[in-house]
């Protein structure tokens, strides 16, 4: 598979207000081809402005983390697949990965599995029940959502590396936490810089903050795309 550098990045739009999110996507104009809707903005009637993104000629990655029965999983996926959206997100558990797998059957939809929250611990994992640590549930959830045909992962620049020996180069990885040499790291506590996260394997970086927080977002997209392109090669 042989990407646009420009269509590898996807940008986060965790804004409030679908005002703040169409200005930033005409901010951002040609430099951005990709744009991730999650809570935030789903949630302050962001659903509707993937009509829009779509009819303007970008592709869309709804950030939703679906997990329930399969019932609600197929029908709820259906929807989704009929809006154009690119890319999906489910929780990796199997029956939800098996419905959502069915149902995007036909439509150009990709599903990514989110295997363990970034967020979570061995510690945290425990709490909720696990007795496997996260690096032995993240793999056996990878190898679970390859068997069952699912299009892609969510993972982590330091995941990519082992995931990608481990499910070859059939499934597309995603990877945030990514952050350009110098910038804030917020609340991201294991971050690699795009051309790194690149080098490990990923396909596509979602990026939020350290465009839509900067001075110049169109100019930290394109220094992303430069670097991405500069790792590619
Ligand atoms: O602003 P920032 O670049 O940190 O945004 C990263 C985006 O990726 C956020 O929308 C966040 O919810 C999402 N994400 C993440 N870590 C995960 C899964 C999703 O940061 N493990």
């Amino acid at each position: 598979m042989r990407l646009d550098s420009r269509d590898r990045l996807i940008v986060a739009l965790d804004l409030p207000s679908l005002r703040d999110a169409q200005q930033m996507v005409e901010r951002l104009g040609d430099s951005v081809s990709f744009y991730k809707i999650g809570y935030q903005l789903a949630f302050a009637s962001g659903l509707a402005f993937v009509d829009e993104l779509v009819r303007g000629g970008k592709q869309v990655f709804l950030d939703m983390k679906l997990h329930d029965i399969e019932n609600t999983v197929v029908k709820g996926v259906e929807s989704v697949a009929k809006t154009g959206v690119t890319f999906l997100t489910v929780h990796a558990y199997p029956q939800t990965m098996k419905a959502a797998v069915a149902a995007r059957q036909g439509s150009k939809l990709k599903i990514l599995a989110v295997t363990v929250l970034t967020s979570y611990d061995d510690i945290d994992l425990a709490e909720s029940g696990y007795s496997q640590s996260v690096d032995a549930l993240v793999a056996r959830r990878a190898q679970q959502a390859y068997d069952i045909g699912v299009d892609g992962l969510v993972c982590s620049p330091e995941e990519a590396s082992p995931l990608r020996l481990a499910v070859g180069h059939d499934m597309v990885f995603v990877t945030p936490g990514v952050r350009p040499a110098g910038s804030a790291h917020g609340d991201q506590k294991r971050v690699a810089t795009p051309g790194q996260a690149i080098k490990a394997g990923a396909d596509y970086l979602v990026v939020g903050r350290p465009i839509t927080g900067a001075a110049d977002p169109k100019a930290a997209a394109q220094a992303i795309v430069e670097e991405i392109a500069a790792a590619a090669n």
